[in-house]
């Protein structure tokens, strides 16, 4: 069985002061989740606080990016390092906003998932089409060569540990998501195209996760679906009570 991982990103969203609100109320509205995963990617300055406030609480942390060298001159980045000394779990990569606002490549993505399981962060590997990628019928072209990239040079073992995150372009942040059947159709692709690469044991045991305007309201209905293991969750996630409410919804499905 695999474990659901209910994970917010809360973008370039919330200073240290918020991060502790948010925390103080998300705390008083959940208890006894230790069946799914329940985590969080700040920003990287509130990071050292929200560590700080889940210490005790079995709350995945994580960032929502990272460079893959470990130090040097590279002006604005953040090393692997730096991540492991906050005791980080996780790390976003190749999310659509890095991709297309900020132009990262199949092959630069690729860099940095491998130097994520070098140091034991979990990768929360993002993949999605656009919506013309979409129209034009290349979604399963576009899944399959971002996952063919991020998975070159990957042993099997290694591959488990990554999350992958299905998050169609056209759907984040724009209150469209997909439907339960949309989401099921890509998600079983992307195990089919796991265990081509790999074997049926990485393609059972590998996380696929959907992301995209999942808010309370359609929590269910795309986690009922078999191949969906839980949600990446922008919007939604920035206020405690909604967080909260797709967790418990993740605890009963
Ligand atoms: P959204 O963002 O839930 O606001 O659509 C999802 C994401 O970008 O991970």
């Amino acid at each position: 069985m695999r474990k659901l991982f209910i994970a917010g990103n809360w973008k370039m969203n919330k200073g240290i002061k918020e991060t502790g609100i948010f925390f103080n109320r998300l705390f008083e509205l959940i208890d006894n989740y230790d069946s799914i995963d329940v985590a969080i990617a700040p920003p990287f300055t509130s990071l050292p606080e929200a560590v700080k406030m889940c210490r005790e609480k079995k709350v995945l942390i994580g960032a929502q990016n990272m460079y893959f060298e470990e130090e040097g001159a590279f002006t604005g980045e953040i090393s692997p390092l730096f991540l492991k000394e906050l005791n980080v779990d996780f790390v976003i990569l190749g999310h659509s906003e890095r991709r297309h606002i900020f132009n990262e490549s199949n092959e630069l993505i690729s860099k940095k998932v491998k130097t994520a399981l070098k140091h034991d962060l979990t990768p929360v590997l993002c993949v999605g089409e656009t919506l013309k990628e979409r129209e034009d019928e290349k979604t399963e072209t576009v899944l399959k060569e971002q996952m063919d990239s991020a998975f070159n040079d990957i042993s099997p073992d290694d591959a488990k540990k990554v999350i992958i995150a299905y998050e169609p372009v056209w759907a984040i942040g724009t209150g469209k998501t997909a439907t339960p059947e949309i989401a099921g159709d890509a998600h079983f692709f992307i195990r089919k195209r796991i265990k081509e690469l790999y074997n049926s044991i990485v393609a059972e045991e590998i996380r696929i996760v959907y992301g995209g305007s999942v808010k309370p309201e359609n929590a269910k209905a795309l986690l009922d679906v078999k191949d969906i293991d839980g949600a990446l969750i922008g919007g939604a996630s920035l206020s405690a009570d909604s967080f909260a409410k797709i967790i418990n919804i993740g605890m009963e499905v």
